[in-house]
């Protein structure tokens, strides 16, 4: 099979390797659609402390299941599924709180195991979840997106009549965007970004008001509006003492980062207005709800979608991802 192999960092190669057989309790996958996502390119680069070498990268796929280990149902054979990356222990503390994602021992595939940039890919069979006709095929990798946004906003409880303001319209903000409005009816979504190309995608994505702080800080646009709720999808360390100082006495942040730089911030700047801070990591058993919202009609992933590359194209695709990120949001490879 054909393989999207990063063979230390900075070498990207689609190499041939053998047919993985699954293991016990383990589906195989034969993989028809993948998503491109900015920790692929950290793998690729070097910049992602988890990875391994070699390693196959992809962690939001779709595919057909086309063989089954020992102990898993055979008449699973055919199923359409798409593939929950996050591989738990089931029995460490925060397992056992209903918090797999942060596993002691979390594996993640596509960076602690192989993944889906590949014609065939392992997962344990619980991770492999079956889908409804009504999600095609070409859109089914995007589960997985949109699970971060539904981990987040699990944590923020969102409500009608919250002022929301989401920082970033990349491929995390639309995700955002899209649930506030579209599974918790948000009365008003403001989103900020750098880049007008990006700011069209959030009012596509169904933002009710747009904000460009290219030159312009934000707190001089707002007019004084406090936002109830904020996400953080840009994750720039100089985010948070901002969005604290705008917030709304009594708000929610929620933060996605994972920058190792320190972000300096005051007490007083979250005790005086009683702010409560949410961090959220991939998602934690969050594929039926958004497998629902999907066949529901509530979230629209086409929005997302710029760019459909072949396998083999795999390093022009993660440069036009990585390096133009006003014409591409997000792009997903085709296999076979
Ligand atoms: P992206 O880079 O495509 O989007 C970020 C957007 O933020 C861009 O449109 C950029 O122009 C904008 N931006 C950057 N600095 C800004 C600022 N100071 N003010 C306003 N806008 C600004 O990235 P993507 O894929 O949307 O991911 C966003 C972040 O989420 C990344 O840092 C990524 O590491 C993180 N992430 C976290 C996950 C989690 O589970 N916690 C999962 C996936 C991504
Ligand atoms: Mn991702
Ligand atoms: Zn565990």
């Amino acid at each position: 099979m054909k393989s999207v192999v990063i063979e230390q960092p900075g070498e990207l190669v689609v190499a041939e390797r053998p047919l993985p057989q699954p293991a016990a309790g383990e589906v195989r996958v034969k993989v028809a659609y993948a998503s491109i996502c900015g920790s692929d390119v950290h793998i690729w680069h070097g910049h992602n402390p988890f990875a391994k070498y070699p390693r196959v990268i992809g962690h939001e796929f779709f595919g057909v299941i086309d063989a089954v280990g020992d102990g898993v149902d055979p008449a699973r054979l055919g199923d359409r599924v798409a593939v929950d990356p996050v591989v738990s222990c089931g029995s460490c503390y925060p397992c056992s709180v209903g918090r797999p994602n942060v596993c002691t021992t979390l594996q993640v595939i596509g960076v602690h195991r192989d993944g889906g940039f590949s014609e065939f890919a392992l997962a344990p069979a619980k991770n492999a979840f079956s889908l409804p006709d009504s999600i095609p095929d070409r859109l089914a990798s995007l589960v997985e997106p949109f699970t971060i946004a539904a981990n987040i906003t699990a944590f923020l409880k969102p409500q009608p009549d919250d002022v929301a303001l989401i920082y970033g319209a990349g491929p995390m903000g639309l995700t955002a965007i899209q649930v506030l409005k579209g599974v918790y009816k948000v009365k008003k979504v403001m989103v900020v970004d750098r880049l007008p190309e990006r700011l069209a995608l959030a009012e596509q994505s169904g933002a009710d008001q747009l904000f460009d702080n290219s030159e312009i800080p934000l707190a001089a646009q707002l007019e004084g509006v406090q936002p109830t709720l904020i996400i953080d999808a840009a994750c720039h360390p100089t985010i948070l003492a901002e969005a604290a100082a705008l917030a709304s006495p009594a708000a929610r942040i929620g933060l996605l980062g994972f920058s190792g730089e320190p972000c300096s911030i005051t007490q007083q700047s979250l005790t005086s207005k009683e702010l409560s801070l949410f961090t959220s990591r991939l998602n934690s058993n969050r594929f039926p709800q958004v497998i629902e919202w999907m066949e529901k009609g509530l979230i629209q992933p086409e929005k997302l979608v710029t760019h459909y590359f072949p396998l083999q194209e795999i390093e022009r695709a993660m440069t036009l991802f990585e390096k133009d990120p006003r014409t591409c949001c997000k792009v997903i490879l085709q296999m076979g």
